[in-house]
């Protein structure tokens, strides 16, 4: 058995995102340009066969948990056939999907029938003006639609991914919080994190998770800690206190969870990345369409991870936003 993926400071990994596409149906400010937004050549996105050989390789360094993200991953043509392949490796214990939901609706069956079980979604806002102002496009009643197919098919667990954004979103957060307990959907909350096109992240933009636990709490009821939460998920999850609704927080800002992280990740024209924040990346598409051997894609994701740095440096003045934006490199 090789060794696992480990990285200088004794992280293993064994979590991986891949993003399928960098193209999506929504413009969210927070991750994307408004317009003219140069997409990758069709050519250059790695294949279904492609994804499924790095996987596998990845599996026999420990591999257990795949993540499919995008851009928007069900823009890309048939992507339950990657879904059925990827589902079909028995050392993938954990099979995900991250989607902003309009599709959803027309493809929650194909993608349950190919073996997909959990699907988050992205809602940032349940008043449909706010939730244009944000994305930059029409489609809210289609993401209502999707999450309401998801829970239809059966997907298990379903939760919803809400970005927070100071001076935008509060008025958000308690309608999010009965949303949880009416549909026992598990709604996380994320910090805004610097990843944005038009660099309007700012600190003071930030709205911590701290304070939307505060807001819930006054407002709803009481969060209590959740005691079966997984260390190496970034959220750190609550119950309201009469039992009904789950709520995430994720404090990547505030309480950045690197120490705990075991991921890394693959962009849709096939670069490695051992950090959403990182600088460099390996070009895997380059050395499978060379000719690459199994042996050295395993030793091109060994030298990735291991290459890790101990975390992001948002909270530095050190901090150097990377220059891919968060469409091109997967949530
Ligand atoms: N800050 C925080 N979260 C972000 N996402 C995208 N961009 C950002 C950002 N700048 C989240 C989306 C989605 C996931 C793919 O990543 O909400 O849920
Ligand atoms: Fe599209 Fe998701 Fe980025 Fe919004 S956050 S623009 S839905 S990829």
């Amino acid at each position: 058995m090789p060794e696992p993926l480990i990285d200088s400071f004794g992280r293993v990994h064994t979590n991986l995102r891949v993003s399928v596409t960098d193209r999506c149906n929504l413009r969210c400010f927070y991750c994307m340009p408004a317009d003219n937004v140069e997409f990758i050549d069709r050519r250059e996105l790695l294949s279904f066969e492609e994804i499924e050989r790095i996987v596998r390789v990845a599996v026999t360094l420990g591999l257990r948990k795949v993540r499919l993200t995008g851009g928007e991953p069900l823009v890309r043509r048939d992507l339950h056939i990657l879904v059925a392949r990827l589902a079909a490796i028995p050392e993938i214990v954990d099979l995900g999907l991250t989607t902003n939901g309009i599709l959803l609706a027309d493809q929650a069956a194909g993608l349950y029938a190919a073996g997909l079980r959990r699907i988050n979604i992205s809602l940032d806002a349940l008043d449909p003006q706010k939730f244009e102002k944000i994305t930059r496009r029409t489609g809210y009643e289609q993401v209502i639609a999707g999450i309401n197919a998801a829970r239809i098919t059966g997907f298990a667990p379903i939760k919803v991914n809400a970005v927070s954004v100071r001076g935008l979103t509060e008025d958000e957060i308690v309608p999010l919080g009965l949303f949880a307990r009416r549909t026992g959907v598990e709604v996380r909350f994320i910090e805004f994190m610097p990843l944005d096109a038009e660099n309007v992240w700012e600190r003071n933009k930030v709205l911590f998770a701290r304070e939307i636990v505060e807001i819930l709490s006054r407002e709803i009821m009481p969060l209590v800690p959740c005691p079966d939460a997984n260390r190496h998920t970034p959220a750190t999850e609550f119950a309201f206190a009469d039992g009904v609704g789950r709520i995430g927080l994720i404090a990547s800002v505030s309480e950045p969870f690197c120490e705990q992280c075991d991921r890394f990740r693959i962009t849709a024209d096939g670069k490695l990345r051992n950090c959403l924040f990182s600088l460099a990346e390996t070009d895997i598409k380059e050395l499978i369409r060379g000719g690459g051997s199994d042996d050295d894609i395993a030793e091109a994701i060994r030298a990735s991870v291991a290459a890790k740095r101990e975390g992001h440096e948002i909270n530095t003045a050190r901090f150097i936003q990377p220059p891919r934006l968060m469409h091109a490199i997967g949530g």
